[in-house]
């Protein structure tokens, strides 16, 4: 019987970047992104290859693949930040924690403001997933860099904008942008509009 070289542990990126790619040749379901994401063996020396820390930046994003069916992308996050509250647009995902501790919170729009529904826990081998509505924030939770959060992002389609929500202003950034707002690079803000709003108050939706 011949073994499923994705059930065998990948040895480097690219070897990772292989595997997604060999999926992503097609529309895709959240179910077969699941499916793949659960089989998938990533050891410490993977995990310390996959790494980008980026400390100006809630987390460093290091996008591995994309195309319009699929983009993986691993998140190194910053020791001690949360990114900003995010929608995926009209993308479904699957977020696993490869290594570190962390935390994610879920959250409703009401009355014009971000109210906080769930909080959960983020150990290594947690999965989360994601689809159109949801509003998260994530976070590293624990400190030293080695064995900060890394996760792994897989989300179909690949995402095309996010709504970001910070200090009070809802923003539409392009999908290129992590989640946060890119005050940097300005170009990436495609709509903004002061207060909480819903995605279908903003020019683009
Ligand atoms: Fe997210």
């Amino acid at each position: 019987m011949t073994e499923d070289p994705v059930a065998l542990p990948l040895r480097c990126p690219d070897a990772l970047r292989g595997a997604v790619a060999a999926l992503a040749t097609g529309p895709l379901e959240l179910r077969a992104l699941v499916a793949f994401a659960s089989t998938l063996r990533v050891d410490a020396a993977l995990c310390a290859a996959l790494r980008r820390p980026d400390p100006a930046r809630p987390y460093g994003r290091r996008v591995l693949f994309a195309n319009p069916h699929l983009e993986a992308m691993v998140a190194t996050w910053t020791p001690g930040q949360a990114c900003a509250v995010h929608d995926h647009g009209q993308a479904f995902g699957v977020i696993t924690v490869l290594e570190g501790e962390g935390e994610e919170r879920r959250y409703a729009l009401r009355a014009g403001a971000l109210a906080q529904t769930q909080a959960r826990a983020l150990a290594a081998g947690d999965r989360l997933t994601a689809g159109p509505g949801l509003l998260h924030a994530m976070g590293s939770t624990a400190p030293g860099a080695g064995t900060t959060l890394l996760t792994l992002h897989l989300y179909t389609p690949s995402i095309e904008d996010m709504v970001v929500y910070e200090d009070d202003v809802t923003y539409i950034v392009d999908g290129g942008c992590g989640a946060w707002v890119p005050r940097d690079t300005p170009a990436q803000i495609r709509a903004r509009r002061p207060g909480i709003w819903p995605r279908a108050a903003l020019p683009l939706a």
